[in-house]
């Protein structure tokens, strides 16, 4: 970025573990704070971020929109027909004259390029609101939930039974970065991407499992994670998947293999009696709200690492 201090937020691996570890601690600060009632802090006063949408979302944009107005800021929603990214404009045009009205940009896109695309061309931070490959917001709020719950998360065991999709890309790049032990069970033919899998292998920091054995890998789990069979842009492969994706439903049983103590997390929004059943989500160890709840609160820490505040 041209100007020092500004920082897209596109991979977790982006970052080294300190300045993870710094942003959740900041989250940490900044939600007590908002917590207590404290209305002077307004970090992002004089502030507009424009918040690119080209798939639908409840929690990202609410997060992001509310997290913003609460520090001082004001956010602008621009829908799936609004600017067309891509389509009535080309990705670098958007960059170019979103930058010059607005300090920050949010984005969920389908193509990942295209917010490489952005982040290339943008002279403000861009923040990855999820793409077809990643949601390191989602994930950066998935371990402020589990550091809460748990009180670290170095050294858990946190088990993902599903899809390998853009969930399971951010985990294994966190896992990149920070020491825990990650499992994805999926179907044969739909592990994750091959180059993210050797990544987070790589840095040999963590342990990665891929399996196929969801009864097997959830032992001793202290998180079982699940989301969609179909994400945006494949629901029409969902009644397929239905099929596909048999015995990898989170229910009552598999969760009583993982434990007493496993928590039970979903990135929301959920498909009940699909990927997990109603019993699992409304069960007492099912931390799904504050997980949607501590969204708002990493992306606030997010976007003050990134605008250098
Ligand atoms: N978890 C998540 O990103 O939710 P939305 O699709 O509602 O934003
Ligand atoms: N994998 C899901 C996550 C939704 C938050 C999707 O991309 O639709």
């Amino acid at each position: 970025k041209e100007k020092a201090g500004l920082k897209d937020f596109l991979h977790i691996t982006d970052f080294d573990k300190d300045t993870i570890v710094k942003i959740l601690d900041r989250a940490k600060e900044v939600k007590a704070l908002i917590k207590s009632g404290e209305k002077t802090y307004l970090p992002f006063k004089g502030k507009t971020m424009a918040m690119i949408f080209a798939k639908p979302s409840m929690r990202t944009r609410v997060s992001f929109e509310t997290g913003f107005f609460l520090l001082g800021g004001h956010a602008l929603y621009l829908g799936p027909n609004d600017i067309q990214m891509g389509k009535r404009e080309e990705t670098r045009d958007v960059a170019r004259v979103l930058s010059r009205y607005n300090d920050i940009i949010m984005a969920r896109l389908f193509a990942h390029q295209d917010l490489l695309d952005l982040a290339k061309y943008a002279t403000v931070p861009i923040i990855n609101g999820l793409t077809d490959y990643n949601h390191p917001c989602q994930i950066m709020a998935d371990a402020l939930t589990i550091i809460e719950h748990i009180g670290q998360l170095e050294g858990t065991k946190v088990v993902y039974v599903g899809d390998g999709n853009n969930i399971v890309h951010s985990w294994l790049l966190l896992a990149a970065v920070i020491p825990f032990h990650f499992v994805c069970a999926c179907p044969k033919g739909f592990e994750p991407d091959e180059k993210t899998v050797e990544k987070a292998r790589q840095a040999g920091i963590s342990k990665i499992e891929i399996t196929s054995d969801p009864k097997e890998a959830v032992k001793g789990a202290d998180v079982v994670y699940s989301d969609v069979w179909a994400s945006m842009g494949q629901k029409e492969e969902a009644a397929h998947r239905r099929q596909v994706f048999q015995g990898f439903q989170v229910d009552e049983e598999l969760m009583k293999l993982a434990g007493p103590n496993a928590y039970f997390m979903h990135c929301l929004p959920a498909e009940r009696g699909v990927e997990v059943t109603d019993g699992v989500i409304e069960a007492p160890n099912s931390i799904v709200f504050p997980q949607a709840e501590n969204r708002m609160h990493a992306q606030n820490a997010i976007m003050l690492h990134s605008l250098g505040l």
